[in-house]
């Protein structure tokens, strides 16, 4: 392969740092690549001048978020050009794996060849807040991984997720968080009372949904939930509505190998945390005796 287009959402950040790290992988074995945010205005839908596209997503709901379906919709028809897939979720349960069935359905309609696709656990956006000892443990494993795994890719190696029994319609029952949070996000409220006015909100929203006008601000019909906003606001001044339980404020220390643990979410799915952590020190060891 001479030239890769990765496609990234991503609301906190998480999914963008694999596609950072997937780049930089790539460039490094001098393979010319483009790198794009997935937007509400993205203009490039073209694929026609690469050997293979990477799409990459946060999971939402055990399902890719909406504004990359719709992206997928539109991407540039094709005749079997090979296409990965890279997501990042909170949680390594196996439901997880079902959450690209959808894309990959509306890609190979377009003419894209699914071959591999790649899950990488990073902390929570949502429902509770990773220690950050678990964060940097996750962003150490994904650096670990990734060399691995983009060397994979560029040999087309096949890699395709585990089928999960009736995993089709347990996707599209939750696939009702699409309109779902559509409706939600209009009812995100800001506090005044502690909003510093810094804009932050309204520049980083990828969905470009939040309006400021006459010293109020306004959220439209397009929230994909990615939580940029209220995750991201310094004052930690943003309700997100329904979800505002769940919610979490705050970037993580990636950087921090002592630092917290998940306190009393320690125990939440801990075998599944064990078992991806594992499976990550048996991949890269092998990868190691293979070099
Ligand atoms: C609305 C919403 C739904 C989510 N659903 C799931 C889920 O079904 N499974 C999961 O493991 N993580 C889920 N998460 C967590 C994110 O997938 C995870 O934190 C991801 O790494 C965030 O990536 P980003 O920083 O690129 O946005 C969800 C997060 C949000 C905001």
């Amino acid at each position: 392969m001479k030239k890769i287009k990765i496609y990234f959402f991503s609301g906190t950040g998480n999914t963008k740092k694999a596609a950072n790290l997937f780049k930089n992988e790539f460039e490094a074995k001098g393979v010319v690549t483009k790198i794009t945010e997935i937007k509400k205005d993205v203009c490039d839908f073209d694929t026609e001048d690469c050997d293979a596209v990477g799409i990459f997503y946060p999971v939402h709901a055990f399902n890719a978020p909406y504004v990359v379906l719709d992206f997928a919709r539109k991407l540039q028809k094709t005749h079997d050009k090979p296409l990965f897939i890279v997501k990042t979720s909170g949680e390594p349960v196996r439901l997880n794996n079902i959450s690209s069935l959808k894309l990959i359905s509306v890609l190979k309609k377009r003419g894209y060849d699914f071959f591999a696709e790649y899950h990488y656990v990073m902390p929570y956006n949502m429902i509770f807040r990773h220690g950050d000892k678990t964060a940097f443990r996750m962003w150490d494993t994904m650096k670990k991984l990734v060399p691995v795994d983009a060397s994979e890719v560029l040999e087309k190696t096949p890699r395709k997720p585990r089928k999960i029994p009736f995993g089709g319609v347990i996707a599209f029952l939750f696939r009702i968080e699409h309109p779902a949070m559509r409706v939600n996000g209009r009812f995100f409220k800001v506090d005044y009372e502690k909003c510093v006015g810094c804009g932050k909100c309204v520049r980083n929203c990828p969905m470009n949904n939040i309006v400021y006008e006459n010293g109020k601000f306004r959220f439209n019909g397009d929230c994909a939930c990615c939580v940029a906003c209220s995750f991201n606001c310094p004052e930690n001044a943003i309700s997100i509505a329904l979800l505002n339980g769940w919610k979490v404020n705050g970037p993580y220390n990636f950087d921090n190998p002592c630092g917290e643990d998940d306190g009393s979410h320690s125990r939440y799915c801990k075998k599944a945390y064990d078992r991806y952590f594992r499976e990550a020190e048996i991949k890269t060891a092998l990868q190691k005796l293979d070099n």
